[in-house]
This record gives structure tokens, sequence and C-alpha cells, in this order.
């Protein structure tokens, strides 16, 4: 026998993770399939056309979108019925209703009551009942649906600036940055959105995260973008003070927190001298993260100064999320949109949207599979660095408005997770060797891009 200890595989104490701190973030880890009762984006306002039908799933909650007179509507896409989704074949015979396509079941668009039944127009049922609708708001060419309960009172439901980052320069004198002009808000009368969104396989906290990550940067020291410009980064953003992240939650505003990025309250790595590594000459852009509730990024003075970078990590069910990236500039004239629509198409979308944030795409999967059955969250081992996603995740436990509920039929299935599944089906058994990334800046996935003109 031997007299050695064992390995002990993990820290007794020093995680950032303690017991006490997993407790006080239990309601964002009992979030898997994500927030209700929040603003969402659905679709890009080009992607639904006039009379256009579509059917989307956010946060397990299946959502049929019709735009009738210029106006966009959102129901329940689940008919009262027997259930089937009215998207599945739009039947619409007039600008006010939509009809379920299978027994006719015939639904108001504004306030989704059953008006009639198209071969039964006098069963009682009739103004008796309805499917849920969903406040939709329309901004810079973007659709946002408030997600709800079935129980959501109207009344309450906030206005989209709620979930939305903070505005510039409204929040400049509190969080200054002598470093780059105002952000850009998707709110601002001017502004051009510009961007693409695509289904991403992980979790929508995962891929949040990975967003404000400062300790990821090892991940993107590859990326086209990086090299073209010289940019030399940092190995790592280490915290520097207690205050290097504040937490927003006034009232009335948006809940949130900003990062206080290339300021003395964070401390970048240059050297690690176990690996004999060191970075000199630092040079790269300087730029700031904060996020908000459900869920949404927002960085500044990024990918080129005037331009801010929104990305949203929309649950779908408990194993995919929709990824958002969509560029925001202020663009005052027809030439300003030409000019930031071709450097869109020739810089930004390939090294940025694409080159760049496919490694995160990437880095949300690779993570799955360790989150996918729900013991990640305990198994994980965090550290100071990860001080960003422990305060995120406190005060997203605090501040949402409702945790989504697995829908009928997900309660009990094998939660291997998709990206598995995926594998299999296109006959890759799970094998000895891994599948190594070979080259990052060509892991591509369909997705959809859209331009607001
Ligand atoms: S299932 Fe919709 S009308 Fe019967
Ligand atoms: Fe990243």
């Amino acid at each position: 026998m031997s007299d050695n200890q064992p390995v002990r595989r993990r820290a007794k104490s020093g995680t950032a993770n303690t017991d006490a701190v997993q407790k006080e973030y239990q309601p964002y880890v009992d979030a898997d399939w994500g927030f209700v009762n929040h603003w969402y984006p659905a679709l890009f306002s080009n992607e639904l056309a006039e009379g256009e039908v579509e059917g989307i799933q956010i946060a397990g909650i299946q959502i049929v979108l019709r735009r009738a007179n210029g106006k966009v509507y959102a129901l329940k896409d689940q008919c009262i019925h027997r259930g089937v989704r009215l998207s599945a074949k739009p039947m619409c015979f007039n600008k006010e209703t939509i009809s379920c396509w299978y027994h006719g079941f015939t639904f108001n668009l504004e306030s989704g009551n059953l008006d009639t039944i198209v071969g039964n127009p006098d069963d009682p049922l009739i103004g008796n009942t309805g499917l849920t609708t969903y406040p939709v708001e329309e901004v810079a060419g973007l659709i946002f649906v408030f997600v709800r309960a079935d129980d959501y009172p109207d009344e309450d439901v906030p206005p989209l600036a709620q979930d939305f980052p903070l505005r510039f320069p409204e929040n400049s004198e509190r969080f200054p940055h002598p470093l780059w002009p105002a952000a850009p808000s998707l709110l601002d009368d001017d502004v051009v959105a510009l961007g693409i969104h695509r289904t991403g396989e992980a979790n929508w906290r995962i891929a949040c995260e990975n967003g404000f990550d400062n300790a990821h940067i090892l991940v993107h020291k590859d990326n086209t973008i990086v090299q073209a410009n010289n940019w030399v980064l940092p190995l790592g953003i280490r915290p520097a003070s207690e205050d290097c992240i504040t937490v927003f939650d006034d009232a009335e505003g948006p809940k949130g927190m900003m990062q206080w990025l290339f300021t003395d309250r964070w401390e970048p790595i240059l050297e690690n001298k176990a690996l004999n590594v060191k970075v000199e000459g630092l040079n790269s852009r300087l730029y700031r993260t904060s996020v908000i509730l459900p869920g949404v990024l927002l960085v500044e003075n990024w990918p080129e100064e005037g331009v801010a970078q929104y990305e949203w990590y929309v649950p779908i069910t408990d194993d995919t999320y929709e990824y958002w990236e969509v560029l925001v500039k202020h663009c005052p004239s027809d030439e300003d949109k030409e000019q930031f629509s071709y450097r869109f198409d020739t810089v930004y979308q390939p090294l940025a949207l694409r080159g760049f944030n496919d490694c995160d795409l990437h880095a949300r999967e690779a993570m799955q599979d360790f989150y996918a059955d729900g013991t990640g969250w305990q198994r994980e081992q965090l550290v100071e660095t990860d001080i960003s996603a422990i305060m995120w995740r406190k005060l997203a436990s605090r501040h949402n408005r409702g945790i989504a509920a697995p829908p009928p039929g997900a309660q009990g299935r094998d939660k291997a997770s998709s990206i598995r599944l995926r594998n299999v089906s296109e006959g890759k058994s799970p094998g000895y060797f891994v599948e190594k990334i070979d080259d990052l800046n060509n892991f591509n996935r369909t997705s959809v891009r859209q331009r607001n003109k």
C-alpha cells in the first residue's frame, strides 16, 4: 500500500463558486429554458413581408407572427382546439384574423380571441376563449416580441427600453469613457442596424456568459481581424479592483452590469512565467462590454470606432439558442448608409460577425456537453476572472421577470445534447480520437443575413 495521499482533483476551498455563492444564483441555474416576460428579437423586419406568416420558438414558447397592413402581430402558435401550429400552413381569410388550417378556428390578430370557426360559425365557444397575444415593437429593422406567460397582464408589459442596453450619451456621466464617442443605440433616430442571426447548439446561458467573458481572449488570438490589424492582445484580463464591474438596477431602467474594461480596474496579463510566454507592445482595439437582462450584450466601440455591436442569445430550447449579431451606427445621410453597408459586406460580416464570432459559437458548443445534464453548474471550478459570470448570474437571478417552464413533452426526455445527435445523424459516432478544430475561420453554419436599408 502506498502512503501517498490521493490526488485532489477538486479544490476544497478557493474556487469562486462556493456552495454559498451558488445558492445566490440558483434561479439562474433553474432557467434552462430561459426567462419569460421579457423582450426578445424575433425577426429582421424584412424577413416578414406584408401578409406573410412565420413561426418561431423562444424560451420553449411557439409563436406565430403575421404582418397585416404593415403591422406585426404575434400570437401563441398552438391552436386551442387540438394544438397544431398555425404557422405550419398559414391560412388567412382577411387582414384581421388568422385561421387554423386544420378545422378552421379563426383568431383575432389584435386580441387573440376566437372570432369564428370556418365551418361551425355558431358554436358557443366563439367569443369565449382565445390565444395568448404577445406585444410587438419594430425598431431599426428588427421586430421585437414580448414573450410572456399566458397570465402576464397587459398593463405590466414594460417598455422595450427596459430590456435594452444602456443608452448614451444619457449615461455618459454615470459610465464615462473618454476613449470613444457615445455608443449608438438601436433606439436612436438615425441609426442603421446590419446583422445576422443563426442557431447555435448550446444552452443560452453558456452563450451569454461567453459574450462578456474577459478571460477568453485566447480563443481569438489567431483570428484574421486580429492579425490583419496587427493587434497584440494581452494573455488575459484580471480584475484589479472591487469595483471592476458596476451593477445597474434602477427601478424603471434596464437591469444589467457594466464592465470597466481598459481602465485601471482591470489588469492586462502580459506574462506567464510558468510557460515562459510574454506579450510586448500591447496594441488592440479598446472596447467595453455590458450585459442586460434577458441576455443582451453591448460591445461599445467594436469592431470599429462609432460602431456598437449588439448580441442576443435567445433561448429556443434548453440546448439551442438563436444567436443575434447586430452592428449599429449613426448614418445621417444616404452616403453614410451606403458606406456602412459596404463596410459591413466587405469587413464586418466576414471578419467580425463570422471569423471572430465563429470562435465564440464553437467554444459555446464545446462547453455544451459538460452542462447538458444540468450538473456542470455544480462541477465547474471557477476562478477570479469568472467574476463577471458570477455577478451576472446573481443579478439575473434577482431581476428576471419569470423563469420559463419546460414545454409539455420536454420533461424527462433524454438530455444528451443535440450536438451529439447531429454528429450521429451525420454518421460520426463518438470515437477514440477527438475531432480537431483545424480552421476556426472556416467554421460555417447556415444563417440568415438581413439588412435594413
Ligand atoms: S386543431 Fe386547429 S382548428 Fe382543430
Ligand atoms: Fe469572444
